[in-house]
């Protein structure tokens, strides 16, 4: 439980350091007063979810997964994530993204607010994106991965 705590604190102090930051950054007022809930994050959760869920059929991490959308590999380079760019590049794109889930997977993938920041969590984790393997990923998503790269496969064949 107190290890629960202060996964807590620092996930809270983590998000008051972005939201500030970015506020600072743009000039703008430093107060806020949103009532916002910071999650805590598991990464290694959301790591199994990458697989099972099915991001993994159209998204690479640690070079595996389908090519159909953008690798989804952390990069340093680009600092800490924001979690609410995420939220929004996930809503940008769900026009394209969720026609695409239903026809490779059959349905929209649902995400609970756990879920959804367990996931958040991996995509910002090199140390848990590092392990990802096909051991993650289940039978039946591993069945649909196999069938987008004989399809992809077929789509450069026949554009040779
Ligand atoms: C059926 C294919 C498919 C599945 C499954 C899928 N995505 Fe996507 N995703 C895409 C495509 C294609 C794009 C790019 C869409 C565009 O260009 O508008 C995208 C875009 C994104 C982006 C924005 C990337 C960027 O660089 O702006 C994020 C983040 C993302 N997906 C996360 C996820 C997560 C997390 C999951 C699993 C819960 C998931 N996606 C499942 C196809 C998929």
């Amino acid at each position: 439980m107190r290890n629960h705590g202060l996964k807590v604190l620092g996930a809270t102090a983590f998000a008051f350091a972005l939201l500030f930051g970015n506020a600072v950054r743009a000039g703008e007022a430093v107060e806020s007063e949103v009532m916002l809930l910071m999650p805590v994050f598991e990464p290694e959760h959301g790591r199994a979810l990458f697989g099972g869920k099915g991001c993994v059929v159209c998204h690479s991490v640690n070079g595996i997964g389908g090519e159909e959308g953008p690798a989804l590999d952390y990069d340093p380079a680009n600092g800490p994530l924001n979690l609410f760019e995420i939220a929004a590049d996930m809503w940008d794109h769900a026009a394209t993204m969720v026609p695409l889930q239903k026809e490779d997977l059959g349905q929209q993938i649902t995400l609970g607010d756990k879920e959804f920041a367990d996931l958040v969590g991996f995509l910002a984790s090199p140390a848990e994106q590092k392990k990802f393997s096909l051991a993650d990923v289940p039978p039946n998503m591993k069945e649909l991965l196999e069938k987008e790269r004989e399809e992809d496969g077929e789509k450069e064949q026949s554009s040779d």
